[in-house]
């Protein structure tokens, strides 16, 4: 009985199959989408196309199985004859599968069955499958693969999901990445990420936890599109990175154009030029980020260092002196030191028995333990009388001193300093550690003697051609405004005390006065008369050294949510700090000195922005990571076009441990008894201090800028409204936000919410409570859904 109606229900369902792909076929034929109806399926097939994949109607597209290593991969491919692109990759990090596999269109998407394994899916996102049942799928044109549900609307896109490319009419949205392939034939992932974050688009090396960037864009943000003509596009400024307009196609050429972050890090904007379908297609490269590709950094691994072949996008890794690579089969994994160090403890003499061998043109772009003025000679000697010190860098009485392992090492022509590298005094010559036995020696001296000759012969025809261009280039460069590598990485200038004395004419107009000192207005001479703000520091670190490794750091923030710090002087106890100068004042003086000239609601919600960008930049950001520990509107000044940037960061470090809690400043209204009203609770008790600190502080300055008054105020009209975290808790509460703005207009109450919720997390009395930076942007933009804050334990009064 049972299997009677089995076999029935069987029967029915094959009929039902046979109806809908016999429908399906019919569309199909007639149809130029293409469309992929459900139950169809594909196999790996190295000499079959069209039996392991979807096409395009154009034919330029290919959605399926492509050969990956000793199997295959699904995903989607350009059709570039000889050689196809890979311009998505599903799971790309799931072991290639085997060509037993089949893929399948289902209901549930797109399922691939192989060994072992039923059912991975291959289309997943937030775009959820789980609602919304498939109910075809579409190789599109523009080289998106989508899914559609019953009624024909979009539910899943791979352009949705970029791996390490953008097809011409595809975004990369904020919170997206591109991740580079691990080499040009295999596209799981690789070393390098093109991010957006904080407003910039960044490029990483391999594990960007340790935030060294080596790419940023022009211009903050939060997309970047590629249109269809070419257009490479970064919004919301809508700043052209580049564009394929000099490459226009000649008739009857069709021009697709692709931005890939390459498996060597640099992102490169490409065109492909098809005739006629099926033949060969063109490609050109029409632009990329990066001129010299020994920028990407972490293109070559630790202690070793990347010299690019001349006019090639070409590099090669070599070793220091003294070390070999880790492996000789694949010379981008870095080096190890030959030798055994003999430790810093015991034996002086032991660490003494070292020499340094130079490296011209040389630069490391990790930090240097130490930064001295010494002169050429003292710097070398000065390193090899320290034992933590392996390497030392010269540039124009400049001496930095580097432990190992060395990152990112460079060496170009154009780069003037010279490195160091220490090696054992009786260190053998690489030579002697390959030749061991006699023979050997012959056959070595033999062959080097035949090519000796060869050699002689070549440099004398060459030696003509050389000096000639020799001369040639020598008059380039008289002519040539070259902007020295050095002055790319090392920007602050040194100031002598009285420069900077007739800078601001004997310290004359103070214009402001913080935790580190005063600040006074000047103006440098020479080209430009630029005016500038000279911070006196008092009560600073004495060493100099600490003090120069300090402001090296801080000279290395560029971002525009921070004020810039242009240069610096020590002499003796004197340390001034130069930075550029900032016309609008601060915060603090927009938000409560004009009372009742408020600031408005839409310049206030771009002011929140621009503060918690500049939070994430020290908190994230390439090279540095510093907790600013301070964060007020007194120190929060605004430029010429009214932008906010944060000052006075970096600087808790050089001062000495006891003034950092002791700050009144900001209580204001009599309140003197209170810890300063920025600084989060764990302050006072003594307890470890992250980032979560900043946080606090920011939620303070967030309601602040929102409200637009003091964290307390007495000039109140109940006193309820003193204390500003219970005055916003109490309003929130009581569903009654609108009472925060009363005087102002325009307030966009959705936005006021949001910026309430978000300030109200942030000044959770528990630091594990308090978002990271990057989540409080993603909340203040709506992009991420902020939970219904519990209420903050308040500062306690008196
Ligand atoms: C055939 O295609 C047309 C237009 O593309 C569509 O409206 C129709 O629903 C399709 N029919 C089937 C059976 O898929
Ligand atoms: C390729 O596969 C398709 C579909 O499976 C089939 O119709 C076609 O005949 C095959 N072509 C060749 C050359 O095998
Ligand atoms: C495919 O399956 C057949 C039969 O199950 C098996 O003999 C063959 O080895 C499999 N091929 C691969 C590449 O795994
Ligand atoms: C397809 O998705 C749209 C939008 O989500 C929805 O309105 C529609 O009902 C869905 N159709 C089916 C058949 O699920
Ligand atoms: C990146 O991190 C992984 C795991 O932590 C490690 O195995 C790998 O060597 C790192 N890569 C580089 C280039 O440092
Ligand atoms: C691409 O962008 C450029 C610059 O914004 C614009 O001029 C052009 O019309 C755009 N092309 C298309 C097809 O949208
Ligand atoms: C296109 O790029 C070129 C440089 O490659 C630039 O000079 C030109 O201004 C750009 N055009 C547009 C419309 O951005
Ligand atoms: C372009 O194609 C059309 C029709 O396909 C043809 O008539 C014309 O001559 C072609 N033009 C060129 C420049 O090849
Ligand atoms: C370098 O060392 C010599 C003696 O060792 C000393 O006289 C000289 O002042 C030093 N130069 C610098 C710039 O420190």
């Amino acid at each position: 009985m049972a299997s009677s109606v089995e076999v029935g229900v069987m029967f029915l369902l094959i009929f039902t199959l046979i109806m809908i792909s016999a429908k399906a076929e019919r569309n199909r034929s007639t149809s130029t989408s293409n469309l992929i109806s459900l139950g169809s399926s594909l196999t790996p097939n190295v000499h079959n196309l069209t039996a392991s994949s979807w096409l395009s109607s154009s034919g330029r597209f290919a959605f399926g199985f492509y050969q990956q290593g000793n199997g295959f991969a699904v995903g989607v491919q350009l059709l570039t004859p000889p050689q196809n692109t890979v311009v998505w990759t599903a799971n790309r990090d799931d072991p290639p599968v085997s060509s037993n596999s089949t893929l399948t269109l289902t209901r549930d998407g797109l399922l691939l069955r192989t060994e072992g394994r039923q059912g991975i899916p291959i289309t997943y996102g937030p775009s959820s499958l789980s609602d919304s049942s498939t109910g075809a799928a579409a190789m599109l044109d523009s080289g998106n693969f989508v899914l559609y549900n019953g009624s024909r609307v979009v539910i899943w896109e791979s352009f949705g999901f970029p791996t390490d490319t953008i097809l011409g009419g595809q975004d990369m949205k904020y919170d997206m990445s591109l991740v580079s392939s691990a080499s040009v034939s295999d596209h799981s992932s690789g070393r390098f990420s093109l991010q957006m974050l904080n407003g910039d688009l960044v490029g990483y090396p391999p594990n960007s936890t340790d935030y060294y960037c080596y790419w940023t864009s022009p211009s903050s943000v939060n997309q970047l599109s590629l249109n269809i003509s070419g257009f490479l596009i970064l919004y919301d400024q809508t700043l052209n990175l580049a564009n394929g307009s000099y490459h226009r196609p000649q008739d009857n050429q069709t021009t697709l154009y692709r931005a890939t972050l390459d498996y060597d890090g640099n992102f490169r904007l490409y065109l492909h030029n098809f005739l006629t379908t099926g033949s060969a297609a063109r490609v050109v490269v029409i632009w990329s980020a990066l001129q010299d590709p020994c920028d990407a950094k972490g293109i070559c691994g630790f202690n070793s260092y990347c010299q690019a072949a001349k006019a090639s996008q070409d590099v090669e890794c070599k070793c220091y002196p003294g070390f070999v690579y880790n492996d000789a089969s694949d010379k981008s994994l870095g080096c190890y030191q030959t030798f055994t160090q003999n430790g810093c403890t015991g034996n002086e003499e032991l660490w003494r028995q070292y020499k340094v061998e130079a490296l011209d043109n040389m630069w490391w772009q990790n930090h240097a333990y130490s930064v001295t003025d010494l002169n050429k000679e003292n710097c070398s000697n000065s390193c090899l009388e320290d034992c933590n010190c392996w390497a030392v860098l010269y540039t124009d009485a400049d001496c930095r001193k580097y432990n190992l392992p060395l990152l990112y090492g460079k060496r170009s022509s154009n780069i003037l300093s010279r490195g160091f590298i220490k090696v054992p005094l009786h260190f053998p010559h690489p030579s002697d550690l390959i030749i061991k036995n006699d023979s050997l020696i012959l056959i070595l001296a033999i062959s080097l003697g035949s090519i000796a000759f060869l050699c002689f012969v070549f440099a004398i025809s060459s030696f003509t051609i050389y000096m000639h261009r020799v001369r040639r280039y020598k008059s380039l460069m008289k002519h040539s405004n070259l902007t020295l590598a050095e002055q790319e990485y090392f920007t602050l200038k040194s100031f002598s005390y009285s420069e900077l004395e007739r800078a601001t004419d004997g310290f004359k107009e103070e214009i402001g006065r913080g935790t580190f000192g005063a600040v006074y207005i000047g103006t440098l001479s020479g080209s430009g008369k630029k005016i500038v703000a000279v911070k006196r520091l008092e009560k600073v670190v004495e060493g100099v050294r600490e003090f120069k490794a300090e402001i090296t750091t801080i000279g290395r923030t560029h971002h525009r949510n921070l004020v810039q710090l242009l240069g610096f002087c020590i002499e003796g106890s004197r340390k001034l700090l130069v930075y550029e100068y900032m016309s609008n004042g601060s915060l603090a003086d927009l938000l409560f000195k004009a009372k009742g000239v408020h600031s408005s609601w839409k310049e206030r919600v771009g002011l929140v922005f621009d503060v918690a960008k500049g939070v994430l930049y020290l908190h994230d950001e390439c090279s540095v990571h510093i907790i600013h520990s301070n964060l007020k509107p007194q120190n929060i000044l605004l430029d010429h076009t009214r932008t906010a940037k944060i000052s006075d960061f970096g600087l808790a470090r050089l001062v000495p441990n006891e003034t950092k809690i002791n700050s009144t400043e900001g209580g204001g209204g009599g309140v003197q008894q209170m810890r300063s009203g920025y600084s989060a609770p764990e302050w006072q008790k003594n307890a470890l201090i992250s980032v979560k600190a900043d946080i606090y502080s920011f939620g303070i300055v967030l309601l602040e800028i929102v409200c637009c008054r003091r964290n307390i105020e007495v000039n109140v009209s109940t006193p309820d409204e003193i204390v500003l975290l219970s005055w916003v808790s109490k309003c929130f509460a009581a569903g009654e936000i609108g009472k925060l703005v009363e005087e102002d207009e325009n307030v966009d109450l959705k936005t006021l919410e949001r910026m309430i919720k978000v300030g109200l997390w942030c000044v959770q009395h528990d630091p594990a409570l308090r978002p990271f930076m990057k989540n409080v942007i993603l909340m203040l933009e709506g992009t991420m859904d902020i939970p219904v804050p519990p209420c903050p334990e308040l500062p306690s009064l008196v």
